[in-house]
């Protein structure tokens, strides 16, 4: 699967189903599933002395449970990944039973919607947070020096300036990071001009299967010749990455100006929406689908503009196809994509339609932390609009009817009228950790 937003979890470790529980540490044979560390979403040991067990849990599929003579080493090591892979510490929890069973989610439990990780309580922040040192700060220890790095170049878009080569740009600051890499802000040495540098390591674009994806994306930010999309002005390579170096947009994040301001007045939203709706277009006239609009890949200016970053899931596509991954963030894909029966460029436009609502509402339209039923309420659900009394936010009818018309004739669930009457859901503790209070629009 192609994946918009999670780390691509080129960490993995190695366990078993519940099924099969227990595996001998000494019986390598045993090992032969694989998880993605970012799926592992806690651990639950056991506080007894005599017990060697400890859970995995896995919220996307169920919970392992281990019994291991090297409990502790085998904890420490999968921190140690998670932390790398996520720039957090993995919550534990630790419980007085001798035997975890009662704390395992299995098949038939997620079918149910029941997950038995162990009530806050039992959290051992001591075991989360020994005074590890600023991740920030590690990050930026971590920094490449362009000027040592023996790079070549790969592309130049001013092919009538002198060649630039790589160690002419001097590294100031990570700006964020992107699920093959950071990305730098740097200074032209030569000329004190700032740009934003996206690193690519080859060892994970090789380990998820995306060197042609980076091929692609590489040739549609090349070409991207538009106002409102970020395009590349150099190319280089080293042994063991790539480096996009693009435009730098000082004003950051339309998903961190969202969050700060809870949500825009629609004379905003519709600026916005404008420059989003000249940017898709621009794409879709040239058989370009984008497939993962959202406010974290929004770009502003300085001069209050926006700009549509991260063509990492855009491909190719004839007007007559239809593409058929799966892939996108899922607050924001289209029903097509979830079902699987082929898509197009009008899984933009829905992306769209949800982008504009969060815009307007301050939360997506559709939202459930258990991401197979936010599928399911994509799915089958119709949207709901605020109160403006009881929730005091105003969509005004023209807005109202913009959103339901880019969605109508994508679902053919909604056009038919065969939707259940559904609730926006609130992102609190999201995937983001949405900072502002949940949005409950019940009616
Ligand atoms: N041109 C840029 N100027 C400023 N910040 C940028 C720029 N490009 C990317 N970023 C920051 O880096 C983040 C990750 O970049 P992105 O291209 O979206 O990577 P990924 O494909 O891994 O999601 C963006 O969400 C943004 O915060
Ligand atoms: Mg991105």
């Amino acid at each position: 699967m192609e994946t918009g937003t999670q780390h691509p979890g080129h960490e993995q470790i190695r366990a078993q189903p519940e099924e099969e529980r227990y595996i001998a540490p000494a019986s390598p044979i045993a090992l032969k599933r694989k998880i993605k560390i970012t799926a592992v979403e806690a651990i639950t040991k056991s506080k007894s002395t005599e017990s060697a067990e400890f859970v995995l849990h896995v919220p996307s599929e169920y919970d392992y449970r281990y019994t291991a003579e090297h409990r502790e080493e085998i904890i420490q090591k999968i921190k140690e990944a998670y932390k790398q892979a996520c720039g957090k510490s993995m919550p534990i929890y630790g419980v007085p039973h001798h035997y975890l069973k009662d704390f395992v989610t299995t098949k038939s439990d997620r079918k149910k919607n029941l997950f038995k990780v162990p009530e806050e309580l039992f959290r051992m922040k001591e075991e989360e947070s020994p005074a590890e040192p600023d991740p920030m700060k590690a990050l930026l220890d971590e920094v490449p020096n362009f000027q040592k790095t023996k790079g070549t170049s790969l592309y130049q878009k001013n092919k009538t300036e002198k060649s630039v080569m790589l160690d002419e740009f001097k590294i100031l600051k990570v700006l964020g990071r992107g699920s093959f890499g950071r990305v730098y802000l740097a200074e032209m040495i030569s000329n004190g001009r700032l740009y934003a540098i996206k690193e690519l390591r080859k060892d994970v674009l090789i380990d998820t299967d995306q060197i042609q994806n980076t091929r692609i994306e590489k040739e549609i930010m090349k070409n991207a010749n538009h106002p409102f999309l970020v395009n590349l002005d150099y190319v280089f390579q080293t042994i063991g990455r790539i480096y996009f170096v693009m435009k730098f947009m000082r004003g950051g994040e339309l998903y961190t100006l969202i969050t700060k301001e809870k949500r825009f007045a629609e004379p905003r939203a519709r600026f916005y929406a404008a420059q989003i709706v000249l940017a898709l277009g621009h794409l879709h006239r040239n058989k370009i689908i984008y497939r993962d609009v959202k406010p974290e890949n929004i770009l502003m200016d300085d001069d209050g503009y926006l700009c549509l970053t991260d063509f990492g899931l855009a491909r190719f596509l004839e007007e007559d196809k239809k593409a058929m991954s799966f892939c996108g963030t899922p607050e924001y894909m289209a029903p097509e994509i979830i079902t699987g029966e082929g898509h197009n460029r009008a899984a933009d436009w829905w992306s769209l339609g949800v982008l504009i609502y969060e815009m307007l509402v301050g939360v997506p339209p559709f939202y459930h932390q258990n991401q197979n039923t936010m599928y399911q309420y994509i799915t089958s659900r119709s949207v709901i609009f605020p109160d403006p009394v009881k929730h005091k936010i105003t969509v005004s009818d023209l807005a109202k009817d913009l959103i339901t018309k880019v969605w109508a004739h994508i679902s053919p669930l909604v056009a038919a009228g065969e939707v259940t009457e559904g609730s926006a859901g609130s992102r609190a503790g999201g995937r983001r950790g949405h900072p502002q209070a949940p949005l409950l629009l019940h009616s």
